[in-house]
């Protein structure tokens, strides 16, 4: 069976392909590698023995999405990772995100709505929750106004799929993913960011292997238990199993509903000085840090409840933390002494 991944070759897409391929799955990737670089194939052909289809293609682009679906007429289904994910650049520019996380998803969902039956899986994030009131965050949560341009494609592209899915042969999941992290046990593939990290565990990683000179921890006067912001920290392994189980659901036509959603998270939250402690305990080595301000658009705290991906999906998050924190490790270590 067929596969499309688009963005394949990024941190969660390449984790996913290994899952598919793993499970029997035939996958395409299409990647335009403008945050990815092909070399991830590799890994992944190392990993599973399977060296994937890949085509690279910007998918803004109309003739070359509706080539790729006559070239590939045996599609079941497509997993769509493909997107901008910077918070800060997409608040500097709006456009830029709108078009690059819109327009894709406008040109693959036409050629979809031309077959008898389709699959489709989205790549959304708990980011559409806001700061929630209730803690663990269920699916019902309410949505928030967006605090950036990219926080807003997700919740536009998360209506647009629900929108098609009402008067089309589409079935969809959504999935919120809580705070992915981690990397494949092997070292073989792994989290790769262009330039300065935003996200915690790569800056602690660099951090660590003298990279960068000390982490910045964003407040401590934060009303959680330490002061610091608490999140859903998810090992990036178990969320590609994740997309798995929706694409099996699809597949088998076990959904309920012609557009599902769900929590991808652990459903703990740990703190950022927690994350700070395991991750010394796991790799053996003191980080230096320091207390700096808040950083604006934080939000306090944001676990997830996983009771419906757990008895509705039959997925449940097997790593731990230090597990997660373990394999961003290792993957530093290799990526930076290869
Ligand atoms: C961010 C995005 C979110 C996106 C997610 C992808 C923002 C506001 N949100 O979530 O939309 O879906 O990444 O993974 O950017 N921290 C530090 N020092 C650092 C970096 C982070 O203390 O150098 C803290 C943050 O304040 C936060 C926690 O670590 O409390 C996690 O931060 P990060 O990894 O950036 O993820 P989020 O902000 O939760």
């Amino acid at each position: 069976m067929k596969i499309l991944v688009t963005g394949g070759l990024g941190f969660i897409g390449s984790h996913t392909v290994v899952e598919l391929q793993n499970k029997g799955y035939d996958v395409v990737i299409v990647d335009d590698l403008s945050n990815a670089s092909i070399e991830v194939l590799d890994g992944i052909e190392s990993i599973t023995g399977k060296l994937p289809d890949f085509v690279k293609l910007d998918l803004r682009e109309v003739a070359g999405v509706q080539k790729l679906f006559s070239d590939y007429k045996d599609i079941e289904g497509v997993i769509h990772f493909a997107a901008s994910k910077a918070v800060g650049e997409s608040v500097e520019k709006p456009l830029m995100y709108y078009e690059n996380n819109i327009v894709p998803l406008i040109n693959i969902l036409k050629e979809l709505d031309k077959k008898e039956k389709s699959n489709f899986i989205f790549s959304s994030s708990c980011t559409v929750y806001g700061q929630a009131a209730v803690m663990p965050i269920t699916e019902v949560a309410p949505i928030q106004v967006a605090l950036s341009p990219y926080g807003n494609t997700k919740q536009i592209g998360e209506e647009i799929i629900t929108d098609v899915t009402k008067v089309s042969n589409i079935s969809a999941v959504l999935l919120r993913y809580f705070n992915p992290i981690g990397a494949h046990e092997s070292a073989l593939i792994g989290e790769l960011p262009l330039g300065v990290p935003q996200n915690l565990v790569p800056f602690i990683t660099q951090t660590a292997i003298g990279l960068r000179k000390e982490l910045s921890v964003f407040g401590d006067d934060y009303d959680t238990p330490d002061g610091t912001c608490v999140r859903d920290y998810i090992h990036v392994v178990d969320l590609a199993k994740a997309h798995v189980a929706a694409l099996d659901r699809l597949i088998k036509e076990e959904n309920s509903d012609k557009v599902e959603t769900f929590n991808i998270g652990t459903g703990k939250g740990s703190s950022v000085l927690e994350v700070i402690k395991a991750f010394e305990k796991v790799s053996n080595t003191k980080l230096p840090y320091k207390m700096v301000d808040r950083r604006e658009g934080d939000i306090t705290e944001a676990y997830a409840s996983t009771t419906k991906a757990n008895e509705v999906l039959g997925w449940k998050a097997e790593l731990s933390l230090e597990d997660a924190l373990a394999s961003a490790w290792k993957w530093e270590e290799k990526v930076r002494n290869s």
